[in-house]
């Protein structure tokens, strides 16, 4: 029995799809989130920056009593998650290494595509998994910008031309280039999976990096014999701008209706 809570943070809304992984998972578990919209969208941003937001974030969190942390952002786990894990005494999960686990494991021809964050992308870190994993994969990675600025929106959906053109746009030379499995390295990702799943084609295998992680927290807490058993988890939410937007779009992540009440918090305090 641990009734200490699970942290999870992200950029935005993205890393709700994680929460609805976590809570499928170990529906005991209580949940603390902190989405940082008010400096959504973190993709383009540097290094230096993301490394900046991302100990105020956890910071946060570190605020409660917490047993792990997912850091439910693809951006921030390629960019961050060595400096998170070093300064921090809780365990930190990311999203690189367990789905890079997965595509490897699903991967029949050994051409593997992943779509992520020009952050994400340009750190090199999905590649440098992929290697350690399997030296033979040939990786397609491709930055997609506009991705999560149209997720945010709410702008996912199949039927809607915005995204299917973008979506057509950046995926057909990877469709092109015969990758089996597609990484979807991006929490927001999830939400367009029918979306990028009708442009690859029902052949091609997409891996939810959320999924990933929280199985990979999941797999952590076991290890640590950590869990809390029985009982109904809780989930508290905490966004950096107005609670009301955050309402608005979260249902749309969690698939299992509006959030519960959200809090607004002052991140630049951390
Ligand atoms: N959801 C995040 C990720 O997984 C960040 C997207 C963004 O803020 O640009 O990369």
């Amino acid at each position: 029995m641990n009734p200490r809570s699970i942290g999870v943070f992200d950029s935005g809304l993205g890393g709700l799809t994680a929460v609805r992984q976590l809570r499928r998972l170990m529906p005991s578990e209580n949940i603390i989130y902190f989405g940082d919209t008010a400096r959504v969208p973190y993709g383009n941003r540097s290094r230096e920056t993301l490394l900046q937001y991302a100990r105020q974030d956890l910071r946060f969190l570190s605020s409660f009593d917490l047993k792990a942390v997912v850091i439910a952002c693809g951006t921030i786990s390629t960019n961050c998650l060595e400096a998170l894990r070093e300064e921090s005494d809780i365990p930190v999960t990311g999203v690189v290494e367990p789905a890079v686990e997965r595509a490897a494991a699903l991967t029949r021809s050994g051409r593997v595509g992943l779509v992520a964050t020009r952050a994400s992308v340009a750190s090199g870190a999905y590649e440098r998994a992929f290697r350690a994993a399997d030296p033979a994969l040939e990786v397609h990675a491709l930055a997609c910008p506009l991705f999560v600025p149209l997720v945010e929106e709410g702008r996912c959906r199949p039927g809607d031309t915005v995204i299917e053109t973008v979506a057509r746009e950046y995926l057909t030379p990877l469709a092109e280039a015969g990758v089996d499995t597609l990484v979807l390295g991006c929490t927001h990702y999830p939400l367009l999976s029918e979306v990028i799943g009708g442009v690859m084609g029902p052949a091609v295998s997409l891996v939810d990096v959320g999924a990933e992680a929280a199985r990979s927290c999941r797999d952590l807490l076991v290890r640590q014999d950590a869990l809390t058993d029985g009982g109904e988890g809780s989930a508290r939410f905490y966004t950096s701008d107005r609670a009301m937007n955050f309402q608005r779009l979260a249902s749309l992540f969690l698939e299992d209706g509006a959030p519960g009440p959200v809090e607004q918090v002052d991140i630049s305090q951390y």
